[in-house]
């Protein structure tokens, strides 16, 4: 069975290729295989004819994506399009990575799959689009859409932490609630997802969405505090809480929870609380 990464220089994307090592894999580079480049993206398929495509490519800076449109929807979107056209007529599927920002956060409650989605930024629209274009294909497909990801070496905590640790005084949101995702859960989960595609036949006619996050759930600023008092700083703390629309127009979701019964329903498994993947990465870091 062959599978192709796209992303595997990313966060989500290093990670699978990491766990996934025993596979026939396919890992192209950027420098390779430019999603700007439809015609590359396709002919390398041709050429590999994979059995599954795993997407961790995608652009992700948020607040730049706001600027940069028309390039954030040509990686996250129009090329998604045409990738899932070739799943669809070759009989290949799709495993793609989606996010929390295709929810406009504004209800209470943990976000469930099929609930009605409606993103704040381009960066959510962009990767709405992508979800839209896969389920029209009708392609078999996984959706994974996550929130809050770490384990990379520069992401929010790693920021955090190394601006705790300079003494800098810094302000951190504290009506953005989510649920930090290690890369290791999405790595672990992608890795039962392929064994299930591979081992029954059946399972390989699959059209579905999951929502990925740890249990519980915390405030982008108590997560901060929380930093501080695990790796036990001595020091006085220098960062204070703001509300979102104080940055200005607030394009990120206020309720990033996601409901996840789900992925654990599916694949049979417990997911734990997010202090207790945190707690190990805070030790490494
Ligand atoms: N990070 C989060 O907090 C978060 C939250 C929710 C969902 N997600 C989703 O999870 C997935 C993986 O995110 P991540 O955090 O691993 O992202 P990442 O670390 O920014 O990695 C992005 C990957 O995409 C590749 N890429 C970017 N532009 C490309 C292009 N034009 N052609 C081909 N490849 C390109 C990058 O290659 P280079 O190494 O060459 O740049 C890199 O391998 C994405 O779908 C993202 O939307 C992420």
């Amino acid at each position: 069975m062959k599978i192709v990464i796209f992303g595997s220089t990313g966060q989500v994307g290093s990670e699978i290729k990491k766990k996934l090592k025993n596979y026939n894999l396919f890992c192209p580079k950027r420098s390779e295989v430019n999603f700007l480049n439809i015609k590359k993206v396709i002919s390398y398929l041709q050429c590999i004819q994979p059995d599954i495509i795993i997407n961790a490519a995608a652009y992700t800076d948020v607040s730049k994506a706001q600027i940069e449109k028309k390039l954030c929807k040509s990686i996250n979107s129009i090329i998604i399009k045409k990738l899932s056209i070739y799943c669809k007529q070759n009989k290949v599927i799709l495993l793609h990575f989606s996010t929390d920002y295709v929810y406009d956060g504004k209800s209470k409650y943990k976000h469930k799959e099929n609930e009605k989605l409606n993103p704040k930024s381009t960066y959510g629209l962009s990767k709405l689009l992508s979800e839209k274009y896969i389920i029209n294909s009708d392609c078999f497909y996984i959706i994974l859409r996550t929130s809050w990801v770490y384990g990379g070496e520069n992401n929010f905590i790693t920021k955090i932490n190394n601006q705790i640790k300079k003494n800098k005084v810094f302000y951190v949101v504290n009506d953005q609630i989510g649920s930090p995702t290690p890369k290791e859960l999405l790595g672990m989960i992608t890795k039962k997802l392929i064994n299930i595609l591979r081992n029954k036949h059946k399972n390989r006619k699959i059209q579905k969405i999951f929502n990925i996050c740890p249990d519980g759930y915390i405030s982008r600023y108590d997560l901060a505090k929380y930093i501080f008092k695990q790796k036990r700083y001595q020091k006085k703390i220098n960062f204070f809480p703001i509300k979102s629309s104080q940055f200005g127009k607030n394009i990120r979701p206020l309720n990033s929870k996601l409901n996840t019964n789900k992925i654990k329903n599916f694949l049979n498994i417990d997911i734990k609380d997010w202090s207790i993947y945190l707690n190990k990465y805070l030790k490494k870091i």
